[in-house]
């Protein structure tokens, strides 16, 4: 990883150490993820109709476990394992867990799947790592220390602007089903996970992207590199993106979080529409 400088916040946390914390943590989550995922994963079906493996539940645990010995005072909020009372509470640092974003990909054999985990600390995302193990890279960063991929700094975003047809815009199939892009220029693409879609822009390969009904562990980790390079993050509805009043209301069924350059971020807002 590229050395960066060492930065306090206000909580008293170095994020550099949360940082390298995270990456190590992450990596070892991925190589247990490949170990099940050999073995052959086992896939159910939640009550909400979606799917869920053992891959996403195994790491899930192990994350509260190895989070709360490092950092026992943290509240935890994760998609299999649920929320601790203090996720709303911003003088606590708050770890968002996403163990598989893109569990549709991984349990029908599809290789865009990450794992994500993120922290809030105040009402800021603060440390975010992506991983997707499939497709070897690793996307890391930390509030005031920049945005990796596979610990080579990402440069920083130009403004953006209008978007052109054969830009590459990443939307999820919730996005699909409700939402009007037939007023954006570009091609459209749903890979499956969110945060690396996020990923992506921030990376540079997308001029931007929608995820539509997401909660806050879907995002707090992407988003933090999305900072760093200079993207906007925001719901359509011009509101600004506050991660505590994401992680009190849980996902967000009728709203659609934006992620682009600031510029390419106003177009998309004047020319997405919701309701179809
Ligand atoms: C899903 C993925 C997908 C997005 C859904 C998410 P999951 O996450 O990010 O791309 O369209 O809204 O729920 O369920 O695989 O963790
Ligand atoms: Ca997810
Ligand atoms: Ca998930």
């Amino acid at each position: 990883m590229t050395t960066m400088p060492n930065m306090n916040n206000e909580n008293g946390l170095d994020l550099a150490d949360v940082l390298r914390f995270t990456q190590e943590m992450v990596a070892e989550a991925g190589a247990r993820a490949e170990s099940l995922i050999r073995s052959g994963p086992s896939v159910s079906l939640k009550a909400d109709g979606t799917l869920v493996t053992n891959v996403d539940q195994t790491l899930e645990r192990f994350f509260r476990e190895t989070i709360s010995a490092r950092y026992p005072g943290h509240a935890i909020l994760g998609e299999e394992f649920g929320a601790d009372e203090a996720v709303a509470d911003a003088a606590v640092p708050l770890w968002a867990l996403d163990p598989i974003d893109g569990t549709t990909n991984l349990a029908h054999g599809l290789p865009t799947w990450s794992i994500s985990v993120g922290l809030i600390v105040g009402d800021a995302p603060a440390v975010g790592v992506v991983a997707a193990p499939h497709l070897g890279e690793t996307f890391a960063g930390a509030r005031g220390l920049g945005a990796t991929r596979n610990g080579v700094l990402l440069p920083g975003l130009a403004p953006g602007g209008p978007t052109e047809w054969e830009d590459a815009y990443a939307i999820c199939s919730t996005s699909a089903r409700t939402l009007d892009f037939s007023g954006l220029p570009c091609r459209l693409r749903i890979l499956g996970s969110a945060a690396l879609d996020i990923c992506y822009v921030a990376a540079g390969r997308l001029s931007g992207c929608h995820c539509f009904a997401v909660s806050l562990y879907d995002v707090a980790a992407a988003v933090v590199l999305a900072g760093e390079v200079g993207a906007e993050v925001g719901w359509l509805s011009g509101e600004p993106f506050s991660p505590r009043a994401h992680a009190r209301v849980g996902s967000r069924p009728n709203a659609a979080l934006a992620v682009a350059p600031p510029r390419t971020l106003a177009f998309v807002r004047e020319r997405v529409q919701l309701g179809r």
